[in-house]
């Protein structure tokens, strides 16, 4: 037998229920709309880390030791040093990895660093001894011992990158290693 339907036993009964199930209906719109942005955030940043595994994490701005004072010559002709850290992209952690190379050299106030790498299209600069000038072997241009342009027709649009050096106990050289855009007149750090 059917057993006979409930029904509200007032009228205010039945707005009490109405209400409560709207209440329900918008707590449960309002979580899934929270999950939804909690698994979004971490989603992209993933994404973001994947499709660019190159992205290095901790390369760059770091203070390094790179070499003593004695190693370097007292005329102020300038050694190139390697520089050597750790190196993390997105899928793996590289342990003393070499990523670039400085142009150390003594100069009357102290120590100069140089960044290698040509601002015009980022080819390794060497140094001419004979000249006593740093030069580019991909288009040619040619920079004084301070990183100068030497020729007003350049093909670099800056000078050689000068990076920060410290000098701590007395003969230690510090210099903090960044790599920067080229290909612009402005220095600008690389991300
Ligand atoms: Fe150095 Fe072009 S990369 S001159």
């Amino acid at each position: 037998m059917n057993s006979p339907a409930k029904s509200p036993c007032c009228s205010g009964c039945e707005k009490t229920d109405g209400v409560q199930q709207r209440r329900g209906f918008f707590a449960k719109a309002l979580a899934v709309v929270m999950g939804g942005a909690a698994l979004a955030i971490p989603a992209a940043a993933g994404a973001v880390s994947f499709l660019n595994p190159l992205r290095q994490k901790g390369s760059a701005g770091k203070l390094l030791r790179l070499a003593n004072l004695e190693t370097l010559p007292e005329d102020g002709t300038p050694r190139k040093f390697p520089v050597v850290m750790d190196r993390t992209d997105a899928w793996s952690h590289f342990a003393n990895e070499p990523v670039g190379a400085v142009f150390l050299r003594r100069t009357k106030d102290g120590v100069e660093a140089l960044q290698v790498i040509c601002p015009h299209a980022g080819c390794y600069v060497g140094f001419d001894e004979a000249n006593k000038r740093f030069y580019c072997p991909c288009h040619q241009a040619s920079f004084d011992l301070d990183g100068k342009r030497l020729d007003e027709k350049s093909p670099s649009p800056r000078d050689l990158d000068m990076l920060e050096v410290e000098l701590r106990n007395k003969n230690e050289v510090w210099v903090k290693y960044e790599t920067f855009r080229t290909g612009t007149p402005q220095k600008v750090a690389d991300a």
